[in-house]
C-alpha cells in the first residue's frame, strides 16, 4: 500500500483516490494492456497500492465496449473496494443499439447503461459520465433519466465530460429548476500543456463545487520524464502513434522544467502530479498506465514532493495559462 490521499468528488459523499486511473489503454491494440492477462495485472497492481478510482468509457478498446469487458473480468471479487466511473454518450457505432446521433436521450441511455453494467459484471455504476455534449436532446432529459436510474440504483452519481462552461451552467441550473441530481464531476482535457479549461470550464467548475478530473493529465505521457526531444521508449503510445505530439512540444520550456525538477531532486513525474493536485477543484488525476509499475510510480509520485507557493509560481511562469 502506497501513501495516497482521499478526497471527496465535488459536492458529494463520495470519496476518491487522488491518483486514480484512466483505463482507455484496456483492450488498447499494440499495449500490454490489450490483453485480459495485462488488463488484470495493472488493475491489481493499482488496488493493492490504495487506488480506488477507475475512469473507463464504453467506447474504450479496439472493439468498442473491451476496456469496460476486461475490466468487469478483472475486478470480480474486488467490486466493492473500488469507485467505477464509466461514460456513455460517444458513437458505439450500434453496440449499445441504435442511436440516431442523440445519446443523452432517454431512450438511448437506457439502452447504454443496460450495456455497461452487462460488460463490466456489475449491478451499479458509482460514477456515470456524460462523455460529450448531446447537441439535440434538452439537458432537462437527460438529467431526468438519470435521475431515475439513481433512484433505481443503477448509478450512484452523476458527471460530465467536455463540456463548456456555459454547458456546465446550464446543467447546474436546469438541475436545480427540476429539482434533480445535479453533477458532480466534470472531465475536461488538463495539462501543463493543455490549458482551455482555464478559460471557462475551471472557473464554472470552481464557482459550482464540482470535482475535476483532468483527462490526458500527463500529456499522454510527455510529462513523465521518460521523453526528450530526440525520442523516448519504442513501445510507449507517443512513439508509436502518436509522435506529433513529441514533434511539436515546446522542448525549451520542457527543458526548463526538467531542469528546475533537477534543481529541487524531483522527478518530472512527482512534480508534474503536485502540480496538478495543487490545481483549485481539481480531485484525482486519472493517469493511464500500461504497465504494473506505472501505475505504483503514479501513485508514489503524488505524494513525493510537496511544492512550496514559490514553486508553484515558477511552475506557471514555465507554462503560462492562456486565461
Ligand atoms: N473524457 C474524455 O473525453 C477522455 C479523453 C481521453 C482520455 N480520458 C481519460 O483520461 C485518462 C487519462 O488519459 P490517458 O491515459 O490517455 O493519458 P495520460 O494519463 O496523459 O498518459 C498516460 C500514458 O502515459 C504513460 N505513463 C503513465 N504513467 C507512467 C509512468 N509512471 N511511467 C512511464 N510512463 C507512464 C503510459 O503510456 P505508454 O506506456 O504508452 O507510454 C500511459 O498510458 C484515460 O485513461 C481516460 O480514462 C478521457
Amino acid at each position: 500500500m502506497v501513501n495516497i490521499d482521499y478526497r471527496t468528488l465535488g459536492p458529494s459523499g463520495l470519496v476518491v483516490s487522488t491518483v486514480g486511473l484512466g483505463c482507455n489503454n484496456f483492450g488498447r491494440a499494440g499495449t500490454a494492456t490489450e490483453t485480459q492477462e495485462g488488463t488484470d495485472a495493472v488493475i491489481g497492481a493499482a488496488i493493492d497500492a490504495g487506488v480506488t478510482l477507475f475512469d473507463t468509457a464504453d467506447i474504450y478498446g479496439k472493439e468498442r465496449g473491451l476496456s469496460e469487458t476486461l475490466m468487469g473480468k478483472a475486478l470480480e471479487g474486488k467490486r466493492d473496494t473500488i469507485v467505477l466511473a464509466t461514460k456513455f454518450g460517444m458513437d458505439m457505432a450500434g453496440v449499445n443499439g441504435p442511436d440516431w446521433g442523440v445519446r443523452g436521450s432517454r431512450r438511448y441511455i437506457r439502452l447504454a447503461v443496460e450495456g455497461s453494467l452487462r460488460r463490466l459484471r456489475t449491478d451499479w455504476i458509482d460514477l456515470y459520465q456524460l462523455h460529450q455534449p448531446d447537441p439535440v436532446t434538452p439537458i432537462e432529459e437527460t438529467l431526468e433519466t438519470l435521475d431515475d436510474l439513481i433512484a433505481e440504483g443503477k448509478i450512484r452519481y452523476i458527471g460530465h465530460s467536455n463540456l463548456s462552461g456555459w454547458q456546465i451552467a446550464e446543467a447546474e441550473f436546469t438541475a436545480q429548476l427540476h429539482g434533480h441530481p445535479k453533477f458532480i464531476s466534470a472531465q475536461n482535457e488538463y495539462s501543463l500543456l493543455a490549458r482551455d479549461a482555464d478559460r471557462e470550464v475551471l472557473p464554472a467548475v470552481n464557482r459550482y463545487g464540482l470535482g475535476f478530473l483532468p483527462y490526458f493529465p500527463l500529456y499522454n505521457g510527455l510529462f513523465t520524464g521518460k521523453f526528450s526531444r530526440e525520442g523516448g521508449p519504442a513501445d510507449s503510445r507517443i512513439m508509436s502513434a502518436r509522435r506529433y505530439l513529441l514533434d511539436s512540444a515546446p522542448w525549451d520550456r520542457i527543458e526548463r522544467y526538467q531542469a528546475f525538477c533537477d534543481e529541487r531532486g524531483v522527478s518530472m513525474l512527482a512534480a508534474t502530479f503536485a502540480w496538478l493536485l495543487a490545481q483549485p477543484g481539481l480531485t484525482s488525476v486519472i493517469a493511464g498506465a500500461t504497465k504494473p509499475e506505472q501505475i505504483v510510480a503514479n501513485a508514489e509520485a503524488a505524494s513525493a514532493w510537496t511544492p512550496t507557493a514559490g514553486d508553484l509560481a515558477e511552475i506557471a511562469a514555465i507554462f503560462p495559462s492562456p486565461s
